[in-house]
């Protein structure tokens, strides 16, 4: 398997602004839409849409323990751990944790 490393941001704290005007962002990279969000000091991608039923997620709230919560049927997806309850009823909720590297943000994709 292929891991390619993209650079999200030179400086976290472009990514902290950003956060601060909206809990969830909309990223586009390499042709995809994803959603950008921070918990606990970390910065994750996920996915635009719900596993369950497809609804959007940009408006979710993030539980305070770091659930992405989706506003249709509240199902949760964690976005630090897996198996999730809402896991057992639908697919896991694609996330990605990004890393920082001094003041650099990267996520690493993998493929193949
Ligand atoms: S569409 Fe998200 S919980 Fe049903």
């Amino acid at each position: 398997m292929n891991s390619k490393e993209i650079l999200l941001f030179d400086n976290r704290n472009d990514a902290d602004q950003l956060l601060a005007k909206q809990t969830i962002v909309e990223l586009a990279i390499d042709g995809e839409r994803w959603l950008f969000t921070k918990y606990d000091e970390s910065y994750f991608l996920f996915e635009k849409h719900c596993p369950h039923f497809d609804y959007p997620l940009k408006e979710s709230p993030i539980s305070g323990t770091g659930e992405v919560v989706c506003p249709w049927h509240n199902y949760r997806f964690s976005l630090i751990r897996s198996g999730s309850e809402s896991e057992q009823r639908c697919r896991p909720l694609r996330v990605i944790r990004a890393r920082v590297d001094d003041q650099k943000i990267l996520v690493a994709f993998n493929s193949g």
